[in-house]
């Protein structure tokens, strides 16, 4: 099947901007202390509850990737774009990165223990989101667990002209309320256990919500309701 032309277009942008994006993205230990509180529980969560290892998707540069490592999770980065992965190779040799789509996974069903998608599902076209979360279910052992997240805020899709230093891009993003995106999640199967939105930064335009949930030990499969949220959103 020909890869969708969001992918293409987003591999393209995050090659051209990887060098810079990996100057610029503030380092984990200069985000503000609830987000890196969120970060070392998850991490705990992960590492004690022994139900596999983490995966970081949408690694980019793999700054995150490795302060999970240095909090003792056994974790490996996954990223769409070539020259990001490079990036986090070259930063972090002894740790895993591997170049591939978080929306078809190069893992076996239930191989992870723990996902984490930090600001990198905010580009998936919104009408996208069930069959990205059913592969993130798919990855997952039984009562492993997910984190989200991003920026959050009435529905609204962006196309930038340029980013992280001026560079061209041809990507879109997408903002949606922190509601649907645990609607959307527990729609595909997951038990959503945490939702935590911090408003926005100062001269930021959007708050940021952090999502919690699991895989339930006993896995239901997602709700198949045909008039549940679909995801469709109106379009750029
Ligand atoms: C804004 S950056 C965030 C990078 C990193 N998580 C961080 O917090 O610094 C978004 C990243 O998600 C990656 N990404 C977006 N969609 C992806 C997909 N379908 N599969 C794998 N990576 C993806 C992009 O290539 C980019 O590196």
């Amino acid at each position: 099947m020909p890869e969708p032309s969001y992918l293409t277009a987003l591999r393209e942008s995050y090659d051209t901007v990887a060098a810079d994006y990996a100057q610029i993205v503030p380092k984990p230990r200069e985000l503000d202390p609830v987000s890196r509180a969120m970060l070392a529980a998850f991490a705990e969560t992960v590492r004690t509850d022994e139900r596999g290892p983490l995966a970081d998707l949408g690694c980019g540069p793999g700054h995150i990737t490795a302060h999970l490592a240095g909090l003792g999770a056994s974790v490996q980065g996954i990223d769409l774009s070539p020259n990001m992965v490079e990036q986090a190779r070259r930063a972090y040799p002894t740790l895993s990165f591997t170049v591939g789509s978080m929306t078809a996974l190069p893992l076996p069903d239930a191989a992870l223990g723990g996902i984490l998608a930090y600001y990198s599902t905010h580009h998936t076209p919104p009408e996208s989101l069930p069959q990205l979360y059913a592969e993130f279910h798919r990855a997952l052992a039984p009562g492993g667990h997910l984190m989200l997240a991003g920026h959050v805020g009435e529905d609204e899709c962006r196309r930038p002209a340029q980013a992280y230093g001026g560079h061209p891009v041809s990507y879109e993003f997408h903002i949606l309320p922190a509601g649907r995106l645990a609607a959307l999640l527990q729609r595909a199967g997951f038990t959503v256990t945490a939702r935590l939105t911090q408003e926005p930064a100062e001269g930021a335009r959007w708050a940021s919500a952090t999502l919690l949930a699991h895989k339930p030990d006993t896995d239901t499969g997602p709700d198949t309701d045909p008039d549940a949220d679909q995801g469709r959103s109106p379009g750029c």
